[in-house]
């Protein structure tokens, strides 16, 4: 515990910059439990469950496992799906079209929504150009037969790369708390596949080498086009052009691992000109033996606190991983990248792992985990070693957030907060006759920052582009407050990721260079596809730590991936 809880007795004490207090409301239900959540617009969210008896019903009766939510009215609209839509990944193409893939094998089981097999799935949603989530595009496109990944994905990661489509890794066939060689899919593939890759896949040394850990690996792309993947204790570079491993880097430190099921968190962190030099964090998860088998495994063993970094370039990996501490224990935590370059830690528990029951002592609970953790974490960036951690001014939840729990920033520029269900079907606080613990949450929390919530001046942008070219100029039309003119300015366009699992897959932020006059912001848009993936963005206008509302703006020419190179080429550190 923090010595500085006293600061909550305080509440003239201006905080130093960017030390906003945040505040939770709660409103309204999910009607699904959205452990897929994904940000679309202003007012809309894409959530994916599985096939249960949900609340949320379709026209004809039957349970509801995808949804919008209506971040105007907190209210959701079932969305009629094929396949079960459970664990999978996905994110944005480049022309705005939001790809879900993979997923869970087939629920017969009837009353729960006659879903076909989901692990070959693949989802397309939008672009729903609709404030209210009706009319064309606003529907999940789905054709089983003819339009399908190569193999079924349970857990597999996702993220756009620097063609616009998207590098597909790993998975399982089935269900499992660890991944193992009769079932492990230790390969890669593409949407929309590669020319001359049609129905093939790519073997990965790498996921073979992480195994039993290496599901929902944590995967980026560096400035470079490079995908670092992270996965139970190691980390690769690897380059998708020549399919070839360019290294290693060291294992992360003292045992720890953060694949599942030792969820820790992985999050880039923000990239800036003129270099873009991306510094990866890892954190918590647990630093059991990746040996350890179930019946050893307690829903009290204690997760990891350790959190290190390191600056994907020759001189960083040379350094190593910088060791740093979160205040607590975490496993299951998610990271939510804040339009300031601070990363929101929340959700999950202090001790146990992810999954569904299997652990030697989650007969009593119907769990994996306990000891929900239930205040988040700031994580300060650019701040030096020992100054980036903090909980001041992080409020509690009353809600639990375990297993299947989700976050994500919103347009509005606070975060939503969903989800939870440890339980392998619905199970409400009202009809849980063996009292198991964390039912099934439904309720939907808003976390805010003090300028949203007390409704303080903010930068406003009244005007911005809708499309941007690579490495061209940009003007938006913005009114910063007096009160916050004397601070620094920063621009960032960002990615808010598909939200899973404790993983936002493809979530990025990138500062762009800018110039204000008056009221006219001149903004220049990443100069090619490696710094920013052609496809859709938020822009947030910070001044002295205080966000705008976010716009959206489509960054290249929007068409279908892959897309030829676009921009121009840049000196970079990045390996
Ligand atoms: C759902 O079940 C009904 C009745 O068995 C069937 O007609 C329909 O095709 C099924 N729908 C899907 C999406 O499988
Ligand atoms: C996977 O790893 C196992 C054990 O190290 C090894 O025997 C096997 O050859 C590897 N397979 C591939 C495809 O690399
Ligand atoms: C990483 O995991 C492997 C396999 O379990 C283990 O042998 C190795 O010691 C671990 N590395 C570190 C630095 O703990
Ligand atoms: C239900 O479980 C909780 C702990 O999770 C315990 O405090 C409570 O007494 C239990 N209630 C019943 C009726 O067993
Ligand atoms: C883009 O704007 C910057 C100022 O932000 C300016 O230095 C640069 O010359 C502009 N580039 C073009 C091509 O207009
Ligand atoms: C976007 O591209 C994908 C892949 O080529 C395609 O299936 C989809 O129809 C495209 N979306 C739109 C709106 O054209």
């Amino acid at each position: 515990m923090r010595s500085t809880k006293f600061l909550s007795l305080l509440p003239f004490v201006r905080l130093a910059m960017g030390q906003n207090t945040w505040s939770f409301v709660q409103q309204g239900n999910s009607g699904i439990i959205p452990l897929e959540l994904i940000t679309l617009s202003p007012t809309l969210a894409l959530m994916y469950d599985r096939p249960y008896v949900n609340p949320l019903k379709l026209p004809d009766g039957e349970p509801a496992w995808a949804g919008l939510w209506h971040l105007d009215t907190n209210t959701a609209t079932p969305l009629r799906t094929i396949t079960n839509t459970f664990c999978a990944s996905g994110g944005f193409i480049s022309n705005g079209t939001h790809v879900a893939v993979g997923g869970q094998p087939l629920d017969a089981i009837p009353g729960w929504g006659n879903a076909t097999d989901g692990t070959m799935g693949i989802r397309l949603f939008g672009p729903c150009t609709s404030a209210d989530g009706t009319g064309p595009g606003c529907t999940v496109f789905e054709d089983p037969a003819t339009l399908h990944l190569v193999r079924t994905r349970w857990y597999p990661t996702a993220v756009r790369i620097a063609d616009g489509s998207l590098f597909i890794m790993g998975g399982s066939d089935i269900l499992t708390t660890f991944n193992a060689p009769d079932i492990a899919q230790n390969n890669y593939e593409f949407f929309p596949p590669r020319a001359g890759e049609e129905g093939t896949v790519r073997d990965s040394k790498f996921l073979n080498d992480t195994l039993p850990a290496n599901l929902f690996p944590r995967s980026m792309m560096l400035p470079s086009g490079h995908i670092l993947m992270i996965a139970n204790n190691q980390s690769v570079i690897y380059d998708i052009d020549t399919n070839t491993e360019l290294m290693r880097l060291p294992e992360l430190p003292n045992g720890v691992r953060i694949g599942v099921p030792f969820d820790g968190f992985a999050q880039l962190l923000p990239l800036s000109p003129p270099l873009y030099e991306p510094t990866v964090i890892a954190c918590g998860g647990s630093n059991k033996p990746d040996t350890i088998t179930l019946e050893e495994m307690s829903v009290n063993d204690v997760a990891s606190t350790q959190c290190q970094r390191i600056t994907l370039t020759a001189a960083g990996v040379a350094a190593g991983w910088e060791i740093d501490h979160l205040p607590e224990p975490r496993v299951m935590a998610e990271t939510v990248i804040l339009p300031s370059g601070d990363v929101y830690i929340l959700n999950g528990a202090h001790t146990g792992y992810s999954g569904y029951p299997s652990v030697g002592d989650s007969g009593a609970t119907g769990t994996n985990a306990a000891n929900p953790a239930q205040q988040g974490i700031m994580y300060k960036s650019t701040l030096p070693l020992g100054q980036r951690i903090t909980q001041v001014g992080i409020p509690t939840s009353p809600i639990p957030r375990m297993y299947h729990s989700a976050a994500t920033l919103t347009a509005k520029g606070n975060i939503m907060v969903a989800a939870s269900n440890p339980h392998p079907f619905v199970l409400t606080a009202d009809n849980n006759p063996n009292n198991l613990s964390f039912p099934s949450e439904y309720r939907v929390e808003y976390l805010s920052p003090d300028f949203i919530t007390n409704n303080s001046p903010r930068p406003v942008i009244s005007k911005s582009p809708s499309q941007l070219a690579f490495n061209a100029n940009g003007t938006i039309t913005v009114t910063i407050p007096a009160s916050l003119a004397a601070g620094e300015l920063q621009v960032s366009l960002m990615d808010m990721g598909f939200v899973t699992h404790g993983w936002h897959a493809g979530s990025r932020l990138v500062f762009l260079e800018h110039t204000l006059s008056g009221s006219t912001l001149t903004i220049t848009a990443p100069p090619n596809g490696n710094i920013y993936p052609p496809g859709p963005a938020w822009i947030y206008v910070v001044a002295d730590g205080v966000w705008s509302e976010g716009v959206q703006v489509m960054i290249g020419d929007g068409g279908n991936p892959p897309r030829p190179a676009q921009g121009v080429p840049v000196t970079i550190t990045s390996l």
